[in-house]
């Protein structure tokens, strides 16, 4: 059974905000824009990842169908209270339905595999949909990058059981793909990975297991290259950083991968 957030015909576009834009004025006129594009509903999962401190208000009084709400990190804890930080249950009631863990950027800024996996649970536990993010800083020849993505898996997947990570949703995000200047992995070398990916939740879980679990790609992700990403590189879905704060860009983006 595939995680219920992403019925099996459909994939996954996540809107991945960062710290833009500016105001909260940018932030509704962009989602304003975005509620007017065109794209096929039965195809598409399109979800919207803003700083936190836009979240409610754009989420608030939406009853749209095209757009549903996402996080783009969790607080470690939800009982202890932590000064700064956003706990699963303030996310849950401001409608987030999907919770990044351990993008990049935060793993850049201390983000631990072991904290990845105890968040991992947390989101799992409030009935939200973790979308778990791996991937290597360079790759090299001799395949390190391989056994680093792997213990990624192994580590941040530590508390998911059997049972529960038909819930998880993995993103790979290799570090050297992502930003500005940067350019998306070939759809050969995204292929090779979505496999190995799979031959490593095989042997954590089992093969059923590794088929059903959604894989998406991010870094460099445009209106050029989403559509070959989707249909070569075998992945359910992609991560969108830059190119989903332009709304025209993002629109098109959604809907050149409903009509893949
Ligand atoms: P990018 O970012 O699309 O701007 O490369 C992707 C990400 O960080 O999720």
């Amino acid at each position: 059974m595939p995680t219920k957030l992403l019925p099996k015909n459909k994939k996954l576009i996540v809107a991945n905000w960062k710290m833009n834009p500016e105001n909260i004025f940018e932030a509704r006129k962009i989602f304003s824009l975005l509620k007017k594009s065109n794209f096929n509903l039965k195809k598409v999962v399109a979800v919207i990842c803003p700083p936190v401190i836009f979240l409610n208000e754009l989420s608030t009084g939406y009853r749209g169908k095209k757009f549903i709400f996402g996080s783009q990190d969790v607080s470690l804890d939800n009982k202890k209270k932590y000064t700064g930080e956003t706990g699963i249950s303030i996310l849950k009631t401001s409608g987030v339905r999907l919770v990044i863990v351990g993008h990049a950027e935060r793993r850049a800024l201390g983000e631990t595999n072991q904290s990845v996996a105890v968040k991992i649970k947390n989101v799992i536990s409030a009935g939200l949909t973790p979308v778990l993010c791996v991937g290597e800083n360079r790759r090299d020849l001799d395949g390190t990058y391989l056994r680093f993505v792997e213990e990624q898996l192994h580590e941040s997947l530590k508390k998911v059981s059997r049972k529960d990570i038909e819930k998880v949703i993995l993103a790979y995000e290799p570090i050297w793909a992502i930003g500005k200047g940067r350019k998306a992995i070939s759809t050969h070398e995204l292929h090779q990975m979505t496999l190995f990916i799979k031959k490593i939740l095989s042997a954590i879980y089992n093969k059923k297991v590794a088929m059903n679990v959604p894989i998406l790609y991010g870094g460099s992700i445009d209106a050029d290259n989403c559509e070959e990403i989707i249909n070569k590189g075998e992945v359910s879905g992609l991560l969108v950083g830059r190119a989903s704060l332009n709304p025209y860009i993002f629109s098109d983006i959604l809907k050149k991968v409903s009509s893949v």
